[in-house]
């Protein structure tokens, strides 16, 4: 058996993993502007890229925009035409973004909507259905987000969430805190929904991934 690690992980983005100046800059300039170091990893967004092109998404929502990191990829996958909104609740990371998605060429395609996911998705469900939704904000809100997804991603749509791992420590039954509780019980709804077929990508800190049932 092979065992995934560091260096393969390498091999693997070296391949197929280009980050251009405006990707660099989303992860990079992100930090200089004094947003947090949380980006999902270049290879993670490689695989958003891949499964939205993959499944012709027009339409797709991700949940914490933080720098813009994750919404360049997943507006490069995107179909001709096709749309991300993004949801963010600090007005320093949407402004930091938009700079990021224009100077990606994504400008026209990407939409960041300020204020609690929680109150800006009901909102949201009008525009709907969408293609694809992406949750990386708080891990709290993972039960709540998964259910609004259930409701709005249609037949055969995509939903994801990051840090399906929490760094490995979903594999600690006792938890070490409130967010991977949070994280493990998404995990086990993903793999137990039976409108969901899910698996999780193992790379980076984990994505888990259900294709809505049609
Ligand atoms: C892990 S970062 C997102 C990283 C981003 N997806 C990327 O990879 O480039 C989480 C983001 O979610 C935002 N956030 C946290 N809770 C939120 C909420 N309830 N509503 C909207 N945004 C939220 C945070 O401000 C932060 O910018």
């Amino acid at each position: 058996m092979t065992t995934y690690n560091d260096q393969l992980s390498r091999y693997v983005a070296d391949l197929f993993v280009k980050e251009d100046a405006a990707l660099r800059a989303a992860r990079e300039d992100s930090v200089k502007h004094g947003l947090p170091a949380i980006s999902i990893q270049p290879e993670e967004g490689r695989f958003l890229q891949f499964v939205v092109r993959a499944s012709g998404v027009k339409k797709a929502v991700e949940i914490g925009t933080l720098g813009g990191y994750s919404g360049i990829w997943i507006a490069r996958g995107l179909a001709p035409g096709g749309k991300l909104i993004t949801l963010e609740q600090s007005e320093k990371h949407a402004a930091v973004a938009r700079e990021h998605f224009l100077r990606a060429g994504v400008g026209d395609r990407v939409e960041v909507r300020v204020g609690d996911a929680h109150q800006t998705l009901p909102k949201v469900a009008a525009e709907g259905p969408f293609d694809f939704c992406f949750m990386d904000a708080d891990k709290s809100g993972y039960d709540a987000y998964l259910t609004w997804a259930l409701t709005n991603v249609r037949p055969g749509g995509l939903i994801a969430a990051h840090n399906a791992f929490r760094g490995g420590d979903v594999l600690n039954k006792r938890g070490r805190d409130a967010d991977t509780d949070a994280v493990r019980a998404a995990n086990e709804r993903f793999a137990r929904e039976p409108r969901l077929l899910s698996t999780i990508f193992p790379a980076g800190d984990g994505t888990v991934i259900g294709v809505v049932a049609g």
